[in-house]
């Protein structure tokens, strides 16, 4: 027996671990240096005894270390080597930051408070492999001097579209107090469920917490619950569960943010209780994206018993959660049922309120009162900025940054978390090969360039960025391994955004750490997306001659890419440098990692080559900034336009598109024409007539032809339409292309007599 024994804790003595040092996010001052430290069975963990709020994050790091190794740290010092926690004034580092110091002798972590030892300690454990090895365990000497960018690190879940047990939950918070966030944003309520018990109001989740089970639809096709139909999908978290929760979380540093969203996206509660909407209807829960006609989803504001309804909810909540914030929603409310309501106009007439806007706000700055009554303070989407902002709200800017720049200029702290690129619903590559997202492509890349800070604020008014956060919208994600899958790896590039001084971010080599955590990922069995192998298409122009960059954001990968419509491997041409577009053609192209092909599909685009390819286009009246496609040549960039918006489309609002070219030299032309789009659920519409005229010398031009619309404005499906002009061969220099723009909206349309769009991808001249 004995042999056996001194056998085995041989082996184990003979063996160590250590794996490559790749810290996310990256360290303010880091310092490799010779040599390592080895953790083994006589290593200590030792701290000042009077610290006892610091003996959680002992835990959690011996408890770590035994996962690893089954090497138990000892508390007080035996005859080995000393990890020692310190808490002293450290000026620079402030609360959450930490120094670590590495040497083959000690490990030493100092900080101000307990957070920042929390952080330092799991810092030492990115340097530690993520399954067992039943072997010492070794950390490279370095110093690192470590301290956060921004007070608010968040990630956001929604357990409403689909509930998440409190397992993957838990997970959720592990992923975020590794990757030091501080914020867990959880998202509790909206209208297909109301997920946490409330004991004054039950039906909150006998009712608003389970739905007809429509797994297998599509959300968008999902139809509401039928009368009598049972409710067997869903879900709530008890207050133990949630008090659970909220500890778990405290523990590893993460203070949760609830959110109740209202006065909209009540449909839940407003099924549980239909006294809390305007017509006091009953409903059935609805279980995804159909909304049937007079379906309530707003509250009505105007009733005192809905605001004794949300005072009596929020004292439960501020019970269960500690946070100094609560969200209260705000966003996204229809009004219209306020507008013909009795109470709604009879406070509209007492409060003096001229508005919806208004009446909204009136609701905001009351549950802002009682909040602040009881020592919280309120945050909600920027749409609490209609109508007034309450005097003390917080503002997570979501419809882009513009909510957050004008919050931060009237000086309310705001928490950015715009659509791209912050909510991890949508793509982050593909989407061929990619699990249904909700839409739109939030890459790698592109969480890790994104800046808080917009360069429109003033040092002063940027103070007011409290920080970044990534939602997670749960209308397509089921599972916990789905939700893994969209948070990772892009919330390891937040995690740099909200952490890392500017200067000290670099992608590439981001890039290579964030291959280190896949490795680690495999090990503790967390599903990932592998990154976007798209290829990325940048057309350009050189003396009047068409080209196009071709772009990975894969650092060290290669671009291989055909011109024939053949599919292309590692055995196409080789992309170096920019590609020559003489001719109209596709081009084809993968990328290729350590010589395997990576991309699932390849990336194509195609490019018309005519007679103008290449020029430059002088307007009139310039394209809408929000608008550009690809520059201000858009047009002559030989890339026609989608039915995507955003992209590849010259917009111009409620002005005429008059666009004029210059030839390189005289030519004969017969027939040009330009593509037009119409959408009329966002205000684009189909010009009402182009004409073309042309010129010598681009001062006195003569047309040469019109064409009529003959497509109506009502017309509501998405179309493009090319306008077309045949004429008799004509020479000129000049070309101008003019589209009458429709002016405004037609009668019926939601944005009737206000300007309508006008949206462009191209001119084609033969
Ligand atoms: C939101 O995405 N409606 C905040």
């Amino acid at each position: 027996m004995k042999k056996i024994f001194l056998i085995l804790f041989l082996s184990f003595s003979l063996h160590s671990i250590a794996q490559p040092v790749a810290i996310i996010p990256k360290p303010v001052k880091m310092e490799l240096k010779e040599g390592s430290f080895t953790i083994d069975r006589n290593t200590s963990l030792e701290f000042d005894s009077k610290l006892s709020n610091l003996r959680n994050t002992v835990s959690f790091f011996s408890n770590f270390v035994n996962d690893v190794s089954g090497i138990r740290l000892h508390q007080h010092w035996k005859n080995g080597k000393k990890i020692y926690l310190k808490i002293r004034k450290e000026k620079v580092i402030g609360d959450e930051g930490y120094l670590l110091s590495v040497t083959p002798q000690s490990i030493v972590i100092t900080a101000n408070d307990p957070k920042g030892i929390f952080y330092g300690i799991q810092t030492l454990i990115q340097t530690l492999p993520k399954e067992r090895t039943n072997a010492a365990l070794q950390i490279p000497s370095m110093e690192i001097t470590d301290y956060p960018r921004f007070q608010w690190r968040g990630m956001h879940l929604d357990v409403s579209r689909h509930f998440f047990t409190p397992n993957t939950i838990r997970m959720y918070i592990d992923l975020l107090s590794a990757y030091k966030f501080n914020t867990f944003h959880w998202h509790l309520s909206d209208d297909q469920g109301w997920r946490l018990e409330i004991k004054k109001y039950p039906k909150l989740t006998s009712v608003g917490a389970w739905r007809a089970d429509r797994r297998g639809i599509l959300w968008s096709q999902s139809q509401p619950t039928q009368p009598g139909e049972p409710t067997t999908y869903g879900g709530f978290y008890t207050q133990e569960q949630a008090r659970e929760i909220v500890r778990y979380a405290a523990e590893r540093n993460i203070t949760i943010v609830p959110e109740f969203d209202v006065p909209g996206h009540s449909a839940a509660a407003i099924t549980a209780y239909p006294f809390l909407s305007c017509s006091g209807k009953q409903q059935t829960m609805i279980t995804g994206g159909i909304y049937p006609k007079d379906y309530e989803s707003t509250l009505d504001v105007g009733k005192d018993s809905v605001y004794t309804f949300l005072e009596n909810v929020l004292t439960e909540v501020m019970k269960i959660f500690p946070s100094k914030y609560i969200h209260i929603g705000g966003d996204e409310v229809d009004k219209s049922p306020w507008a013909k309501d009795s109470a709604c106009q009879r406070l509209m007439r007492k409060e003096n309120l001229k508005d919806l806007d208004e009446l909204q706000s009136y609701f905001i700055r009351r549950m802002e009162k009682f909040l602040n009554a009881h020592g919280k303070k309120l945050i909600g989407w920027d749409e609490i900025l209609e109508g007034g902002v309450a005097p003390e709200a917080t503002v997570m800017s979501w419809r882009g940054e513009s909510g957050g720049i004008a919050a931060a200029k009237q000086h309310h702290y705001v928490v950015m978390t715009p659509g791209e690129p912050l909510y991890f619903d949508h793509y982050q590559a593909g989407p061929e090969g990619e699990p249904l997202a909700f839409g739109g492509m939030n890459t790698l890349k592109m969480v890790y360039d994104y800046n808080p800070v917009p360069k429109e604020l003033s040092p002063d008014e940027a103070k007011y960025i409290l920080g970044a956060q990534a939602n997670l919208w749960a209308e397509m994600i089921q599972s916990e391994t789905h939700v893994e899958y969209m948070i990772l790896p892009r919330m390891l590039a937040l995690a740099e955004t909200d952490w890392t001084p500017l200067p000290e971010k670099n992608y590439d080599d981001f890039y290579n750490r964030v291959q280190q955590k896949f490795r680690e990922f495999d090990q503790e069995g967390l599903t990932y997306c592998e990154g976007n192998f798209n290829v990325t298409f940048v057309p350009g122009s050189r003396n009047g001659k068409l080209n196009v960059t071709l772009q990975s954001e894969i650092p060290g990968a290669q671009i291989y890419y055909t011109t024939d419509g053949s599919y292309p491997g590692a055995g196409s041409i080789l992309y170096n440098g920019s590609v020559n577009i003489d001719s109209s053609m596709k081009i084809r192209a993968v990328v290729v990692q350590n010589g395997i092909v990576k991309s699932k599909v390849p990336s194509q685009q195609s490019f018309v080559v005519d007679k103008v390819s290449g020029l430059n286009v002088n307007y009139q009246f310039p394209p809408s900034t929000q608008y550009m496609a690809n520059g201000i040549n858009s047009l002559t960039d030989g890339i026609r336009g989608t039915l995507a918006v955003n992209k590849y489309w010259h917009g111009f609002a409620g002005n005429d598109m008059i666009a004029t070219i210059e030839l390189p030299e005289t030519e004969t032309i017969h027939e040009v024409s330009a593509g037009f789009l119409q959408r009329y659920s966002d205000w684009i519409f189909l010009p009402q007539w182009m004409k073309v005229e042309v010129s010598d010398d681009g001062q006195n031009f003569h047309e040469a032809g019109k064409v009529k619309n003959d497509i109506s404005p009502e017309e509501m499906q998405l179309l493009i339409k090319d306008f077309k002009i045949d004429f008799s061969s004509v020479p000129c220099r000049y070309i101008r292309v003019t589209a009458k723009n429709l002016g405004v909206c037609p009668p019926g349309h939601p944005g009737e007599g206000k300007p309508a769009w006008l949206f462009a991808d191209e001119i084609v001249v033969y």
